[in-house]
């Protein structure tokens, strides 16, 4: 019973909507031609740590990691999210605070979080509160518009 309370407190724990790049992956010395693309995000050089709009499709999460800078990955390829998507970083929902500065956010849930029709957003009120809520995947800047925004 406690070996499973604790399994789940872990897995909890780890419960990410994108995954980290460990460096076991960055350093593989070869990959598999096996095709089940991500989405891989490098970090700006001087911003936020948290969350990235740099993406590249990639073949599969090894050759994604062995590319210098990449990061983490999001699950398919980058072609499946819009254009201005932003990821929060793996480990951004680990963060124990946010301020509270008012800018509102569209943040978008990873597939643990399923909706009639098209991807599930909510408002937040800024890209760290979006981030550190462990099923946002992804943000976009301003209220979420469902129809508009991100219905296909
Ligand atoms: C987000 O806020 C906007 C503006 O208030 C509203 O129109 C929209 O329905 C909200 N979306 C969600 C998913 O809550």
């Amino acid at each position: 019973m406690n070996k499973i309370l604790i399994a789940l407190t872990i897995l909890g724990l780890c419960a990410a909507a994108n995954f980290k790049c460990t460096a076991e992956m960055k350093t593989a010395k070869f990959c598999t031609r096996e095709y089940m693309p991500v989405c891989g995000v490098k970090m700006t050089e001087k911003g936020s740590s948290k969350y990235s709009s740099i993406k590249t499709t990639y073949a599969n999460k090894c050759t994604a990691c062995v590319e210098e800078g990449v990061e983490f990955y999001a699950v398919g390829s980058c072609e499946e999210y819009p254009k201005e998507a932003n990821f929060c970083h793996p480990e951004a929902h680990l963060d124990l605070a946010c301020t509270r500065e008012f800018f509102p956010t569209c943040g978008l849930f990873d597939d643990s979080i399923t909706c009639t029709q098209g991807p599930c957003g909510s408002n937040f009120s800024n890209k760290c509160m979006a981030c550190i809520n462990e099923h946002v995947s992804y943000f976009l800047t301003g209220f979420c518009h469902h129809q508009e925004q991100y219905q296909q």
